[in-house]
């Protein structure tokens, strides 16, 4: 029988408070959702409505790219990135930028990033700047 729970690491991490990062760990009942972008949302919603990630005025069809993170090891849009029948997620900003706070990086201020604290994902930032490099591509020709 497919579990209804999914299990969801978040990122936390606020550069001016906190000594170092964590993740927050929330089991969700994932009953009408069926991307990534609505965990989050669910989060914020319900949760943890200190969770910083892009959401205002933001597309939601793979357009904008602002709702990039990583998911599970891998820069992806959180909009379209399927449930399908995963039952853990681990969500991350996307590397090689200056983090803000939690989810949300400053685009225009690219660093060399550490990994996270608990090792549950590595930080590849050669992944996300081929990524950030498709995304422009992809732009470019539209
Ligand atoms: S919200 Fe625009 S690409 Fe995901």
């Amino acid at each position: 029988m497919k579990s209804s729970k999914v299990q969801v690491k978040v990122f936390k991490f606020t550069p001016l408070r906190d000594r170092a990062p964590r993740f927050d760990v929330y089991t969700i009942d994932r009953s009408g959702m069926i991307r990534v972008s609505d965990l989050l949302e669910y989060i914020y919603q319900n949760l943890d409505r200190n969770l910083a990630f892009r959401k205002i005025s933001m597309c939601r069809f793979g357009v904008c790219s602002g709702c990039r993170v990583r998911i599970n090891g891998h820069p992806k849009l959180s909009c379209l990135t399927p449930l399908d029948n995963a039952t853990e997620f681990v969500i991350e900003p996307v590397a090689g930028y200056q983090i803000v706070r939690d989810l949300v990086v400053d685009f225009s201020k690219p660093v060399k990033q550490p990994a996270p604290s608990d090792g549950t994902a590595e930080i590849n930032v050669e992944d996300d700047a081929q990524h950030d490099r498709e995304s422009s591509l992809a732009e470019a020709i539209e």
